[in-house]
């Protein structure tokens, strides 16, 4: 499903709405939510709402999305610390509830095994918040993977090592990522892609309007039975 919203605001508001319903309907479900520039509105809403209604995350289960290989947690610009400070910590979210990728890990393919291994015993994610890399990327799942695939360590694209410098304060080498395969976000029972501004219209409309393929990983998303590509009028421009 497609859903266009007037403004960034209302777009946050429905994915943050997505989330508080199903903590209250199930204490212990599992999320797996991205860092980036997009869903910082909705995590900020999240707080205040469970602040306001008191509502409880303490049996909620986390897993991470992506990392950057070689950012420990501490740097600002990794998605830990991007989590951390925009949710987890906000949420009072203990240590225990967060199953995240260390992305400096010696043996990076045991790493992937590990959070391979979590996911099936925590029985698959119950909602994946995404967005959109300017290039399709959906965690790091660049153009070009295999949309069978579970965790991996990928060499990322050129578009992403470039864009990417935006979460540092100082140019930092990007070269690689480890990430969720696209088989895992696909077997997440629900999935909301979520991409605003008008830097985002071309890709959105190359994830709408071309085949589906791997040429634009995002695309897959559109053929969950519970995907929504949630846009606000800017990234919808182009449609
Ligand atoms: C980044 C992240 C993704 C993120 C995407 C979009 O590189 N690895 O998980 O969803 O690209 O980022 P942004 O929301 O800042 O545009």
């Amino acid at each position: 499903m497609v859903a266009t919203f007037k403004n960034y605001q209302d777009l946050s508001a429905f994915a943050a709405n997505k989330i508080i319903r199903l903590v209250k309907h199930k204490k212990n479900a599992v999320l797996c939510l991205a860092a980036g520039d997009t869903p910082a509105l909705t995590y900020h809403l999240v707080v205040e709402t469970a602040k306001r209604e008191a509502i409880s995350f303490s049996e909620i289960i986390f897993t991470g999305l992506d990392e950057w290989v070689g950012i420990g947690p501490d740097i600002p610009g990794s998605c830990y610390h991007f989590l951390q400070q925009k949710i987890f910590g906000p949420l009072g979210i203990k240590k225990t509830q967060i199953h995240f990728f260390n992305s400096m890990a010696t043996d990076l393919q045991q790493e992937c095994n590990r959070i391979n291994t979590i996911i099936q015993t925590v029985r698959g994610i119950d909602l994946a918040l995404v967005g959109i890399g300017l290039n399709g990327h959906v965690g790091f799942n660049e153009p070009g993977i295999d949309p069978a695939g579970n965790a991996h360590v990928v060499t990322l694209d050129e578009v992403t090592s470039i864009v990417g410098q935006k979460y540092f304060k100082t140019n930092t080498a990007l070269s690689k990522g480890i990430t969720l395969g696209m088989a895992q976000i696909m077997q997440a029972r629900e999935v909301l892609l979520l991409a605003n501004g008008a830097k985002k219209a071309a890709i959105i409309r190359r994830t709408l309007k071309e085949d589906i393929s791997n040429a634009v990983p995002a695309g897959f998303i559109t053929t969950h039975p519970n995907g929504w590509i949630l846009l606000d009028e800017e990234a919808a421009a182009e449609l």
